[in-house]
């Protein structure tokens, strides 16, 4: 089968596995598991930040932040496509009491001059803004690194935080040769996941100021997420910033190819294609189209309607070939 479902998907290679079964470890709860404090410093050294805590997932490092930045009954501004608002149980809602509130965006993206004209300032009546929260790459796509500029500006001027969701910022970095510590110059803090395309089995990094990691530690305990002997996961993380992150860019190639063969159906409109990530429309009903191409050794899913195909390291140059020709030969009866 070709895996086109998710960068979720890929599983730690021997390599991988090797450095997790040498790791040496302690007490991270404590502070004394070696392994872990490397992965921390590591992190502290691409992001540019003072600190950084590892987090066991996406969701936990996007909720953490809401919880010392956002408050109860305060908005953070984001769009309406965002992980936090589509993907996270209401988690920011519920556990945080953070509301948010959606500013116009294009696919994700937002303008900073759309971002400044949802900040609520005091209203005797009204909830004010606290955060700005900017997901990158979203869909795929890549914030303009100018337009994350001017919204952290705008932040500075309203006093506001700025999380950045860096789920996939090392395929916005791959790709645009931006380093993601000029990337995090934009944010007050940012996450990226080690568990996507970097391929490790768990894990995402929570970096930012001494203070806020300082709290962001209480935050984790209060979740569940203090945990022991991690170094084994740490090892995994460390080895997949070493190893893993110049490759995304034949990710990013296969996709190219992959969506060409696609725009050059009739039956498929590519809508974006970016970085990893493919989403196309189609006439046909979705779920036709899966199990037809399941049916032929391909599998992908869809958001809604639209038909979502993720480039991961669980896809080799023969597996892309593979899917060009099943694409190309695909008889669109078959959807029916
Ligand atoms: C942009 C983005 N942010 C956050 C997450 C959450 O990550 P996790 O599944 O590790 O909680 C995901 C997951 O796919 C994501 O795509």
């Amino acid at each position: 089968m070709i895996d086109l479902r998710s960068d979720t998907f890929t599983k730690p290679t021997e390599e991988m596995r090797r450095a997790m079964y040498e790791a040496e470890v302690g007490d991270d709860v404590y502070g004394e598991d070696p392994t872990m404090n490397r992965l921390r410093d590591k992190a502290i050294e691409i992001t540019g930040k003072e600190d950084a805590i590892i987090v066991s997932s996406g969701c936990m490092g996007n909720l953490i932040p809401h919880m010392i930045k956002g408050g109860r009954g305060k908005e953070v501004l984001t769009a309406s496509t965002s992980h936090i608002v589509c993907h996270e149980i209401g988690a920011i809602v519920s556990l945080s009491g953070t509301l948010p509130v959606i500013v116009p965006s294009e696919n994700g993206i937002m303008k900073a001059e759309d971002v400044e004209k949802c900040i609520h300032g005091y209203a005797y009546d009204m909830s004010e803004t606290s955060m700005i929260e900017t997901e990158n790459t979203t869909s795929g796509l890549i914030y303009p690194i100018d337009t994350l500029m001017d919204i952290k500006a705008i932040a500075e001027r309203h006093s506001l935080w700025v999380h950045m969701d860096g789920a996939r910022i090392f395929n916005a970095s791959v790709e645009t040769g931006i380093t993601v510590k000029e990337y995090a110059k934009s944010a007050d803090d940012i996450t990226f996941c080690l568990s996507k395309g970097l391929g490790a089995p768990a894990f995402s990094v929570l970096s930012s100021t001494k203070n806020f990691i300082k709290e962001a530690k209480r935050c984790r305990k209060i979740l569940g997420g203090g945990m022991r002997q991690v170094g084994i996961l740490a090892a995994a993380g460390i080895y997949a910033l070493e190893h893993n992150i110049e490759r995304l860019k034949d990710d990013h190639a296969h996709r190219e190819m992959i969506s060409k063969a696609l725009s050059e159906t009739d039956w498929a409109e590519v809508v974006i294609s970016s970085t990893n990530m493919i989403f196309f429309r189609t006439s046909y009903p979705i779920k036709n189209v899966i199990e037809a191409f399941r049916r032929k050794g391909m599998l992908f899913l869809a958001e809604g309607e639209i038909g979502r195909i993720v480039l991961s390291m669980l896809v080799s140059d023969e597996d892309t070939e593979n899917a060009i020709r099943i694409i190309r030969e695909m008889d669109p009866k078959e959807f029916e």
